[in-house]
C-alpha cells in the first residue's frame, strides 16, 4: 500500500463511500487501465503527508459588480445559437458560447448571469475541459481565491481541483447504507467562514445513463414563505460543521485524509447576495448543524422544516443531464444541488472536477446581525 491512492468518492462532501484498498493484482489492472484513460492525470490522489494550516480571511470582490456597470451586462451571450431558460425559477442552458474564449468583461458577465438565474450549463465545452489542471486554476482564481478540500481526491499536484470518482475496480457503495434515498441537498462546504461563490463543475467520464444532478433555487424556497415568518428567520444564524466529514475521512474511509482540521462557523439563516441583493435561505441537511440560541427542539423542527420544505419543492428545482462536454456554473450563495446517484450497478466510470472559488462571509439579510456563536 502506498502513501498515494486512487479511491472512489461521492458527488460532494458528505460520507458516502467506504475506501477498500485492492489487492497488488487489482492495483495493477488499475495502472494498466490508467494508462489508456484519457484523463489519468486527473485521477483522485490522496497524500498521507499533505497538511495545510486553517484558511484565513481574505477580500472578496464578486466580479459580478463589474457588470452592473456595463452596457449589455449580457452581452457575453450575444453569439450564442441559443439560451433556453431551464425552468422560470432557476438555471439556464447555454450553446455557441465557448468559455475559453471570454474576456474579463465576459467573465463578470457570467458571474453576474450565474448570480441571476442560480445555474448556467454550457454544452459542447470540450476546449476547456481539454485544456487541463493550469487552465483550470486561472480560471477559477478569476472568481475568488481557490479552496482546497480538506478531505477529497485531488489530481496529483492541483490541490485545488475537488474531484469526484468510481470506476469498474471501485468497491464503492454508493448508496448510504441506511438511507432510503441518495438525494441530499446541500451548499458545498457551508462551514467554511467565506464558502463558495461562483463554482465550476464538470464530468470527464460519465456513465451512459444516470447520474444527473440536481439544483433548486434558494432564493425562489425563500419566496414560497410568508412575510411575517421570513422576517423571524432573518433574525436567526445556525453553526454549519465539517467535523462529521472529517471524522468520517479519519475512521479510514473516503481516501483517510484530513489536509485541514475541521471547523465550524456560524452564518445567517437568510443570506444577502453581494452583487443582486437577493436573500436566500442558507442552511443544509448536510453541514448545518443547529439554530443559535433556540432550544434543541425548536432548532430540529425549524430545521427539519426548512429541509423538508426544500426537498418537496420540485416547482423550483432543475435536473441537469450531463453530456460529454458539459459544464455547470452554480453560485453556492443562493442554490443548493443533491447528486443522484441512481448508477450505482454500473461499471462505467464517473470521473467529475470542481473549480471552487471561495466569495464573501455570508452577509445577512437582516442589517446587524451578530454573527458570534
Ligand atoms: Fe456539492
Amino acid at each position: 500500500m502506498s502513501a498515494t491512492q486512487t479511491v472512489t468518492q461521492t458527488q460532494d462532501s458528505v460520507p458516502q463511500t467506504t475506501l477498500h484498498l485492492r489487492p497488488q493484482s487489482g492495483e495493477q489492472k488499475d495502472q494498466e487501465a490508467s494508462q489508456e484513460y484519457r484523463y489519468a492525470h486527473l485521477l483522485p490522489a490522496f497524500d498521507t503527508s499533505e497538511h495545510y494550516e486553517p484558511l484565513t480571511p481574505f477580500e472578496h470582490v464578486d466580479p459580478g459588480h463589474r457588470a452592473l456597470n456595463h452596457d449589455n451586462p449580457r452581452a457575453f451571450l450575444d453569439n450564442a445559437t441559443s439560451v433556453v431558460e431551464l425552468t422560470p425559477n432557476l438555471g439556464s442552458e447555454v450553446h455557441g458560447v465557448d468559455l475559453l474564449s471570454l474576456d474579463s468583461n465576459g467573465r463578470d458577465q457570467l458571474a453576474l448571469e450565474v448570480a441571476r438565474r442560480g445555474l448556467v450549463v454550457f454544452r459542447d465545452q470540450h476546449a476547456f475541459i481539454d485544456a487541463g489542471p493550469e487552465s483550470y486554476l486561472e480560471w477559477g482564481r478569476y472568481f475568488g481565491r481557490l479552496h482546497v478540500h480538506p478531505t477529497s481526491g485531488h489530481p496529483q499536484n492541483y490541490p485545488e481541483l475537488h474531484l469526484v470518482y468510481r470506476d469498474q475496480n471501485s468497491t464503492f457503495n454508493f448508496e448510504r447504507e441506511e438511507s432510503i434515498t441518495s438525494s441530499l441537498w446541500h451548499s458545498d462546504v457551508s462551514y467554511e467562514l467565506q464558502p463558495p461563490g461562483l463554482t465550476t463543475f464538470f464530468l470527464l467520464s460519465q456513465p451512459t445513463t444516470g447520474g444527473d444532478t440536481l439544483f433548486t433555487s434558494q432564493v425562489s424556497t425563500l419566496k414560497k414563505l410568508s412575510p411575517q415568518f421570513v422576517a423571524f428567520l432573518r433574525t436567526l444564524k445556525a453553526v454549519h460543521s465539517g467535523v462529521e466529514q472529517a471524522e468520517f475521512s479519519r475512521s479510514g474511509r473516503r481516501g483517510g485524509i484530513v489536509r485541514r482540521e475541521p471547523v465550524e462557523h456560524v452564518h445567517p439563516l437568510i443570506r444577502r447576495h453581494p452583487v443582486t441583493g437577493e436573500e436566500a435561505i442558507y442552511v443544509n441537511r448536510q453541514f448545518t448543524r443547529r439554530i443559535v440560541g433556540l432550544k434543541r427542539e425548536e432548532s430540529e423542527t425549524l430545521l427539519k422544516f426548512l429541509y423538508d420544505h426544500i426537498d418537496k419543492a420540485v416547482d423550483l428545482q432543475a435536473r441537469l443531464k450531463w453530456a460529454p462536454g458539459t459544464i455547470a456554473i452554480w453560485d453556492n450563495r443562493i442554490t443548493a444541488h443533491s447528486a443522484i446517484v441512481d448508477y450505482g450497478q454500473s461499471k462505467e466510470r464517473r470521473h467529475g472536477a470542481r473549480i471552487t472559488p471561495q466569495a464573501e462571509r455570508p452577509i445577512p439579510a437582516l442589517d446587524g446581525l451578530d454573527l458570534s456563536a
